[in-house]
């Protein structure tokens, strides 16, 4: 029981190098739900180009909003007029 509570501990703080930050701030104040995201869609490629996620190359303003604004209005769900993004 011990060694199975050391073992998780030592899996959270490993995990906790790998990952995300749950709430990424952005630029013109942007707060964009990293974690929530990740939730909801469970698919990391449909942002990331691998599954393991990471730095985007070229990420910025073109990129979100094809990517970004373009899932949501494609979905219809989730944000898609300026204010609503950028608070
Ligand atoms: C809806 C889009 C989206 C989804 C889905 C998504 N991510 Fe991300 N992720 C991002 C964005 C945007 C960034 C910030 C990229 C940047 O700053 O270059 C990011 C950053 C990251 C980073 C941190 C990079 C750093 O060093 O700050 C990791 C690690 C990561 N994602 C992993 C994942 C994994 C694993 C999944 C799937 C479980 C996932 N992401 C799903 C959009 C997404
Ligand atoms: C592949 C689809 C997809 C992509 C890509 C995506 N989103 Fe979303 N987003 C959603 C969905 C679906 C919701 C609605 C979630 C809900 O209402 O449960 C949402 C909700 C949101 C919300 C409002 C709710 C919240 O969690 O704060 C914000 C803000 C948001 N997205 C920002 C972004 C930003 C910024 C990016 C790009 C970095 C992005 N999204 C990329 C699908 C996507
Ligand atoms: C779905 C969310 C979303 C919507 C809707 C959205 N944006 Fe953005 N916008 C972003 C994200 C994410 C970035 C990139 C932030 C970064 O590079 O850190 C961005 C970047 C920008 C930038 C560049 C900021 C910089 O300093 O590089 C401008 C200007 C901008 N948006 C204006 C707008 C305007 C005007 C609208 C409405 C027509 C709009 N945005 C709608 C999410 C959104």
């Amino acid at each position: 029981m011990k060694k199975t509570v050391i073992a998780l501990f030592a899996l959270a703080a490993f995990a906790g190098t790998a990952f995300a930050a749950d709430v990424i701030e952005m630029k013109k104040g942007v707060k964009f739900t990293h974690k929530a995201h990740q939730e909801s869609l469970k698919d990391c490629t449909k942002c990331h180009t691998t599954a393991a996620g990471g730095k985007i190359e070229g990420f910025g303003k073109d990129m979100a909003h094809k990517t970004c604004k373009g899932c949501h209005s494609e979905g219809k769900k989730g944000p898609t007029s300026c204010k609503e993004c950028h608070k």
